[in-house]
């Protein structure tokens, strides 16, 4: 067994995008429905050159440099995805050729995981379970959560999003887990899924979807309590974490989720509610669960209650979910990423939950303990190399009636063979790969700007 491992955030590659507002009237949808009543601010797509592998190879060929690690480092890697590219290949195969054509290394251990938005998760978990156990060798896991996030016209559709995270997993890092401290909830449901192969859109049942992620949060956070409450001898509640990161279909729902922690902790009558969050809660005491999901007036208190929490403790990881839109597996992570982004100087010593949701559904909250690290891997150089601010602003914004002409010809192009791109790549940054060509065999080809 070796000493607690990490994951240790590397490099985020949004996708071009456009700007949710403009959306907005593009759509028709109401002023204000999109960014304040979703709560975003801008969404990512990619382009005919782009997909879910293009993303995968530009992250970790980036990360294996920025980092200077040797290809041959590396004897895991774990590939979180739902996007569906190939039934049988996985993503993780695609990315074979950075190591084999690099060094020589094929000795490297995993596959793809799906479950939604968890994959990327499980994926995770894995590499990390990998380095704790006998069957390390003392190399690197690598972690990708890569996605593709697209909804066929109507009110999911602004939810779309796309991205790529990779992460290193090893011992003695400043981001490591305390594994103990853990609670998922895994059920049977009809909210989000694909069972339509011949399309990369979803079905969705959104307002069952939204339900189903909030009571996964309220199991999850009671498991992790009661886990907590059985190692330590005392109530867990907010204030026992500095900082809470949650999978981010979009802004509002975090807003909820965080809310009901509250919630959950009036109920429980926890440390972290005030005499006046009693009174505001009050009226809401003996409601059932099932009443405590339908009922508007709870949500509106309990967010009221929450605000000054929820700024010191959620906002500060909202801003590349917000900029960027639902990137599924690489959600929660680009949350974590904006948390490091805005605040790595002040991070050393402090606990941060982090909450995953998958349709379908499977979810966890699980704890980070971080520490400022040393050299390379500190937290403030990790915040230097992911250079969010850099990237974010140096994206190219397209109109919305070329988003949705992209989104007419990826309709076309999903499952399709024979055809070459149009190798269009003025938005793409140097160092970004792109896909060139699918052949007659549906064999992919790729290059790299
Ligand atoms: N100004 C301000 N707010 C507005 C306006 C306006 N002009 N118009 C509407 N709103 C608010 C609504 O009041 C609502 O807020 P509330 O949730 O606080 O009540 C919000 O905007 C959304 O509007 P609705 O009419 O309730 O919902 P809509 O039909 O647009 O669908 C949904 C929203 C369900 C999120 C849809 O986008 C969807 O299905 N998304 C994909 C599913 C999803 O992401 N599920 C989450 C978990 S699963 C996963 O991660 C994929």
């Amino acid at each position: 067994v070796v000493a607690p491992p990490p994951g240790l955030v590397v490099v985020v590659a949004p996708p071009p995008g456009l700007v949710t507002e403009v959306l907005e009237a593009h759509d028709g949808a109401s002023k204000g429905k999109y960014t304040i009543g979703l709560g975003q601010d801008c969404m990512a797509f990619c382009s005919e050159v782009e997909d879910v592998i293009s993303m995968s190879l530009t992250v970790v060929s980036s990360l294996l440099e920025k980092y200077n690690v040797d290809p041959k480092q590396i004897g895991r890697l774990e590939v979180g995805s739902e996007t569906v590219i190939d039934k049988s290949k996985s993503i993780k195969t695609f990315l074979m050729p950075l190591f084999e054509q690099k060094c020589g290394n094929t000795d490297i251990e995993g596959v793809d995981s799906t479950n939604a938005c968890y994959g990327g998760t499980a994926a995770l978990f894995n590499c990390v379970n990998w380095v704790e156990s006998s069957s390390w060798d003392g190399r690197y896991g690598l972690v990708v959560c890569t996605d593709s996030a697209v909804y066929a016209e109507g009110p999911a559709r602004p939810t779309g999003g796309a991205a790529a995270i990779a992460m290193l997993i090893g011992p003695d890092a400043p981001i490591a887990f305390e594994s103990k401290l853990r609670g998922s909830h895994m059920s049977h449901a009809y909210d989000f899924y694909k069972p339509n192969l011949a399309s990369e859109y979803p079905v969705v049942d959104g307002k069952l979807s939204q339900t189903c992620y909030l009571m996964a949060v309220d199991a999850c956070y009671k498991y992790l309590c009661s886990k907590y409450e059985k190692l330590e001898g005392k109530q867990f509640s907010i204030s026992d974490a500095e900082y809470f990161v949650f999978h981010s279909p979009y802004n509002k729902l975090v807003q909820k989720s965080f809310a009901r922690l509250m919630y959950n902790d009036f109920l429980r009558n926890a440390s972290s509610i005030d005499e006046a969050a009693k009174e505001k809660l009050g009226p809401f005491s003996t409601l059932s669960g099932d009443e405590s999901y339908q009922s508007r007036d709870l949500e509106k208190a309990s967010q009221q209650v929450a605000k000054p929490l929820y700024d010191a403790k959620v906002q500060p990881t909202t801003l590349i979910p917000k900029q960027v839109g639902n990137m599924y597996t690489a959600s929660i992570y680009a949350a974590f990423v904006s948390l490091i982004h805005n605040k790595h100087s002040e991070l050393d010593g402090k606990r941060v939950i982090l909450f995953s949701y998958g349709s379908g559904l499977a979810a966890t909250m699980f704890s980070l303990k971080l520490s400022e690290g040393q050299n390379s891997f500190s937290l403030s150089n990790i915040a230097t190399v992911m250079n969010v601010a850099e990237k974010l602003k140096s994206r190219h914004e397209f109109p919305p009636e070329k988003f949705v002409e992209v989104m007419k010809l990826m309709e076309h192009r999903y499952g399709a063979k024979d055809f070459v791109t149009s190798k269009d790549i003025s938005h793409l940054a140097p160092g970004t790969y792109y896909l060139t060509e699918v052949d007659s065999m549906y064999r992919r080809f790729y290059a790299i700007k």
